[in-house]
């Protein structure tokens, strides 16, 4: 019996990789694509489908680009890498150094990440900075730290601004593709810094310019309200939102992402935090999957395009789960009740259930 391939090996034909690039992974890609048939009848569109990125091996789908970021970074002789985070990239980021054997510096807006994804880092044993400021001031220092080599510091910066991150992530297109046997009518997804968007985008397009695929999806991208420069049309300075990995004012992948809602017919709209946290209850309570809140801007994007008519309700539609709930147990915790207390016997938990 064969093993099952690693993503890059996978799709090494799509990805700027060749025979001096270190086989890197941790098992990243090939995440679920699950027909929620529950909650798409709940929000009135049948044919809804869950990309559940949160499989990954960080619980993010940042490992996908990741994995090849850090295997290009340790080919071309870095001995470190850096980046910026608003919590999954220096968690994915960790993890990967960590396997590749090399340093990562992660600079964080203080006291604006998640639990878990502080633990993530911490635990591969990643060096923290933590900033005063928010996260585009953490990627203005660290483009900044990078903008000239330093042959005592060989240092990659492994934001998607590094091209190869977007090369990586575009794989989850593909297998969108594959899953479907066909592109979905409709790709809906989280946007922060506008990578992931720009780079499914991408895929698509590749799928469709070799044959894969006759037709793209239109690319529905989702911020926060708070966080909704490409809906405003202007940066924010002071970007807010419970959903701490779209808290992000000035987007670097910005223009990919218009190009590609305006090359698609697609659209950027801004939804509500509580929007937010009710499709992140509503995901977790009808379809079983418990995704991190800002995964559920897209399918809170879903329901509000749907209802405004602005899809077709009939379309097959793909919405990307971005991370895991479990990084986030803060926000978590708003879907917790208390427990139903009880005595040690079998009797006294029936009575608690009142059965
Ligand atoms: C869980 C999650 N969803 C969505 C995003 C937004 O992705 P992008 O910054 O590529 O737009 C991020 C980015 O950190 C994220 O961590």
């Amino acid at each position: 019996m064969g093993r099952r391939p690693r993503l890059m090996e996978r799709f090494a034909a799509f990805l700027p990789i060749g025979v001096d690039t270190p086989p890197l992974g941790l098992g990243e890609g090939f995440t679920p694509l699950v027909h929620a048939r529950t909650l798409g009848r709940a929000i009135g569109v049948p044919q809804l489908f869950l990309k559940v990125e949160g499989q990954n091996p960080t619980g993010s789908f940042k490992d996908r680009g990741m994995v090849v970021a850090v295997a290009k970074a340790l080919e071309e002789g870095a001995r470190a890498v850096i980046c910026a985070s608003t919590g999954n990239t220096s968690a994915s980021a960790a993890a990967y150094a960590a396997s590749a054997g090399i340093e990562a510096v992660i600079v964080l807006p203080r006291g604006k990440i998640a639990a878990g994804k502080m633990l993530q880092g911490f635990a591969a044993g990643a060096r923290v900075v933590a900033i005063e400021g928010n996260f585009d001031d953490a990627l203005r220092i660290v483009r900044e730290m990078t903008a000239e080599p330093d042959p005592r510091h060989p240092l990659a910066l492994v934001n998607s601004v590094n091209p190869y991150r977007l090369e990586g992530q575009k794989t989850a297109a593909f297998e969108v593709c594959e899953d479907l046997g066909g592109a979905p009518d409709y790709l809906a997804i989280p946007v922060g810094n506008a990578g992931n968007i720009s780079a499914y985008w991408r895929g698509f397009k590749e799928y469709r310019d070799i044959g894969v695929i006759e037709t793209t999806p239109r690319m529905i991208g989702f911020q926060a309200a708070g966080a909704s420069p490409l809906v405003q049309g202007h940066e924010f300075d002071d970007p807010q939102t419970i959903a701490s990995a779209i808290r992000i004012g000035r987007p670097a992948s910005g223009q990919l992402a218009l190009a590609a809602r305006d090359e698609s017919g697609g659209l950027i709209d801004a939804v509500s935090d509580d929007e937010i946290l009710a499709a992140y209850g509503d995901i977790a309570r009808l379809e079983g999957i418990f995704c991190e809140p800002a995964s559920a801007a897209s399918v809170a994007g879903v329901r509000k395009a749907a209802a405004e008519g602005r899809i077709d309700p009939g379309a097959t539609i793909v919405a990307v789960l971005t991370g895991l709930g479990l990084k986030d147990p803060d926000t978590g915790m708003s879907l917790a009740t208390a427990p139903i207390e009880a005595e040690p016997t079998a009797g006294s938990v029936r009575a608690a259930l009142g059965w």
